[in-house]
């Protein structure tokens, strides 16, 4: 530990939510090492490269970013180059990226993160080369060190793993099968975050609403929220990602009965397209996702809903384009992330033939993009003149006159207010939208 006395680490991260938490874990244990973080890559002594393989362009700035240190290396031979997360999970991956860069000196996968402090012991004692990566996930680690970034809200992962194989997506390879924490552990992970003065979580899972399978005593998530809710000194949950086919009416429910439960549901619908969904291996039409977004508006009014939705899936036609263009009118999202689709080697749909061309792909991307906008800027547009609770984060990264933070359903707000807020709950007046965030004045907030 003193022998890491003033050394530090850079961290870069690609991806999910997921992602941002594994590398807070792994902040943690190099912060329990005796370890500092440095913004500046150049400086540091270990860089860990945090990896995602969902999307290719994703891989490819990875490629770029290890490519890019090899300088620094020769010039230091003793900084520690690390590789680790999603992409390394993938078959035949890490010995590309040995050939490609001989010089990294630790792969991880995902399944033994934890290892992490090891492996940099073993390489600091004068091993060449650590590449550890485990076909399949082993037991939950419970107590691992977390360094978070933010001290008001925190992620808080439920369930590790997918067991959907939609046919687009790498994520049940790398991640492996579903696998729950036990409540008490949540609980208790949560518990210490309200003591430290924490006012939000979001809690994480691939499919958080298959959460509690295989537990005893049984438990669905529907129990765990309720669980959550009666934490005191909680202000806010969230959670993310729900998958349609499993989102019940139970927890529809209970979100619309919560007192910390926030009206906010991340739903990827993917595609408005019955076909296409078929293909997708998604489990449901697009009629039942319409009746799920009826039930929900009905149970909670004032839900913003989320939405992830990709375009250009192998055979996906003109008419399929517009049906999915037509169910964002009718479903009038709050935000949505949209994604050009990527063959993922290893995934179903990456073998099939009616692949999309991507001139077509980026006008349909182009068509999407413009119709949600809309959408949003007029959503957006209603909350002028009403007053909103903000947690707020932090000074506005555009404007270190304003603080900035986010209403319970997710809205980016940034206003004037006393800096003595930061971490707090504040009531805010909307002056304007500014299309995608909202400008307002804190109401009172001495
Ligand atoms: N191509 C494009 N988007 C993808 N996603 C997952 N796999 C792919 C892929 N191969 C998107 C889905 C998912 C989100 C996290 O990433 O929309 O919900
Ligand atoms: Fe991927 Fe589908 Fe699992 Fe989400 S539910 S991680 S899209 S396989």
């Amino acid at each position: 530990m003193k022998d890491n006395k003033n050394k530090t680490y850079f961290i870069e991260t690609w991806g999910c939510q997921m992602n941002e938490e594994d590398s807070e874990k792994i902040s943690g244990m190099l912060k329990n090492m005796g370890y500092v973080r440095t913004i500046i890559r150049e400086e540091a002594d270990v860089i860990i490269f945090n990896t995602c393989c969902v999307r290719e362009n994703a891989e490819q700035k990875v490629f770029g970013n290890i490519g890019a240190i090899k300088a620094l290396k020769r010039k230091n031979p003793k900084l520690i180059i690390v590789v680790s997360g999603c992409m390394i999970q993938q078959k035949g991956m890490a010995e590309t990226i040995v050939k490609k860069f001989p010089f990294v000196d630790i792969l991880i996968g995902t399944h033994n993160s934890y290892k992490f402090p090891e492996y940099l012991n073993r390489i600091k004692n004068g091993e060449k080369q650590i590449i550890d990566i485990w076909k399949q996930e082993g037991e939950i680690v419970e107590g691992l060190p977390i360094d978070r970034l933010s001290s008001v809200k925190a992620f808080v992962t439920i369930m590790y793993g997918c067991n959907n194989f939609c046919t687009y997506c790498i994520v049940p390879y790398v991640r492996g099968r579903e696998r729950s924490r036990k409540p008490e552990d949540i609980e208790k992970e949560i518990k210490e975050l309200v003591a430290k003065g924490y006012k939000e979580v979001t809690l994480l899972g691939q499919n958080v609403n298959s959460y509690g399978k295989g537990l005893e005593p049984k438990i669905n998530f529907a129990d765990l929220l309720r669980r959550i809710d009666k934490i005191e000194g909680l202000e806010r949950i969230k959670f993310m990602t729900s998958h349609p086919k499993d989102l019940s009416e139970e927890v529809i429910d209970v979100i619309s009965k919560g007192r910390a439960l926030c009206e906010q549901i991340h739903l990827p619908v993917q595609s408005g397209s019955s076909k296409m969904l078929k293909n997708m291996n998604r489990h449901y039409t697009k009629d039942q996702y319409l009746d799920l977004i009826k039930k929900i508006k009905e149970k909670i009014p004032n839900a913003s809903i989320s939405t992830d939705i990709i375009v250009g899936f192998p055979g996906e036609t003109e008419e399929d384009f517009m049906e999915t263009l037509e169910l964002v009118k009718t479903v009038e999202y709050d935000s949505a992330f949209t994604f050009l689709y990527s063959k993922r080697k290893g995934t179903p749909a990456f073998e099939y033939e009616n692949q999309v061309d991507e001139k077509t792909k980026h006008d349909r991307f182009n068509r999407l993009v413009e119709t949600i906008n809309s959408i949003v800027i007029k959503k957006n547009q209603t909350f002028e003149g009403r007053n909103v609770e903000v947690l707020v984060e932090g000074i506005s990264k555009n404007d270190e006159n304003k603080l900035t933070g986010r209403t319970r359903d997710g809205r980016l707000v940034n206003f004037e207010g006393n800096i003595n807020s930061i971490g707090k709950l504040v009531n805010v007046r909307i002056i304007r939208s500014q299309g995608f965030s909202l400008l307002g004045e804190a109401i009172c907030d001495n």
